[in-house]
C-alpha cells in the first residue's frame, strides 16, 4: 500500500506573497509540489519555466511533481529533470497516444534518474496503455480539463482510478495513483475511498488555511 501523499499546485500560490507561502508549505504536512508546466499551445494558459523550477527546489526542497502540459514533452522533460524535477508526468496525448513514444519518454525519464509517469485528460481512456503501466511510477488523471485551476470535480474518473487499482494489483505492480482537478472537502474522499494515493490540490489548499487544509486530508 502507498502512503498518501498531498501535492499541493503552486499554481493557486499567491504570486504576491511567495516566500512566506513556501515557508508554511515546507513546515506543513505537505511532502510534494505540484508544478504545473503549460506552453500555452497543448493548453490555453501559460505558466512556468526550468528556471522558476530550480528557484521553488531552492526555496522549498520538497520532492517536485512536474506536471507537463505541453506539446513536445520529449524535448521538455530532460531539461526540467536538469532543473530540479523529482518526479515528471507527461500527457499521452501530447505524443498521439503512440505507446513506443510514450515507452521510450518513460525510459528516458528513468535513465535521467527521475521518477516517470503518465497523465491522461478526461475524455482520453486509461486501458490503451495497460502495456506502459510496468514503466510508470505513478499514473495521473486528471479530473478537470487541464489548463486552469478552480474548476468542478468530475466524479466520473473515478472509473479510470478505480481501473487503475485493479491492474496494480492484477498485474503485480506498485505504481501510485494521483488525481488532479477540483479536489475539495467533499471529493477528496472520494478519491481516496476510489483508489488514489496522490492528491494534488490547488485552490482548495491555497484558499484556505495552507497547512491546517493539507492535515484535514491525511487525517
Ligand atoms: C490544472 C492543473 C492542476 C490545478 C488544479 O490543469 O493541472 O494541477 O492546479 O487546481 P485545483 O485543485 O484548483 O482544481
Ligand atoms: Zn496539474
Amino acid at each position: 500500500m502507498n502512503s498518501i501523499v498531498i501535492a499541493p499546485s503552486i499554481l493557486s500560490l499567491d504570486y504576491a506573497n511567495v516566500s512566506a507561502q513556501l515557508e508554511i508549505l515546507k513546515e506543513s504536512k505537505a511532502e510534494w509540489l505540484h508544478f504545473d508546466v503549460m506552453d500555452g499551445h497543448f493548453v490555453p494558459n501559460l505558466t512556468f519555466g526550468p528556471d522558476i523550477l530550480r528557484g521553488f527546489k531552492k526555496a522549498c526542497p520538497l520532492f517536485m511533481d512536474v506536471h507537463l502540459m505541453v506539446e513536445d514533452p520529449e524535448t521538455y522533460a530532460p531539461i526540467f529533470i536538469k532543473n530540479g524535477a523529482d518526479l515528471v508526468t507527461f500527457h499521452t496525448e501530447a505524443l498521439n497516444n503512440d505507446l513506443t513514444r510514450i515507452q521510450k519518454l518513460l525510459d528516458e525519464i528513468h535513465g535521467l534518474g527521475a521518477k516517470g509517469g503518465i497523465v491522461v485528460k478526461p475524455n482520453t481512456a486509461i486501458e490503451p496503455f495497460e502495456s506502459v503501466l510496468k514503466s510508470c511510477d505513478i499514473v495521473l488523471i486528471m479530473s478537470v480539463e487541464p489548463g486552469f485551476g478552480g474548476q468542478k470535480f468530475m466524479a466520473d474518473m473515478l472509473k479510470k482510478v478505480e481501473w487503475l487499482k485493479e491492474k496494480r494489483e492484477a498485474l503485480n505492480l506498485s505504481y501510485r495513483i494521483e488525481i488532479d482537478g477540483g479536489i475539495n472537502q467533499d471529493t477528496f474522499r472520494l478519491a481516496l475511498n476510489a483508489g488514489c494515493d496522490t492528491l494534488v490540490a490547488g485552490s482548495y489548499v491555497f484558499k484556505n488555511d495552507i497547512a491546517k487544509t493539507i492535515e484535514g486530508m491525511l487525517e
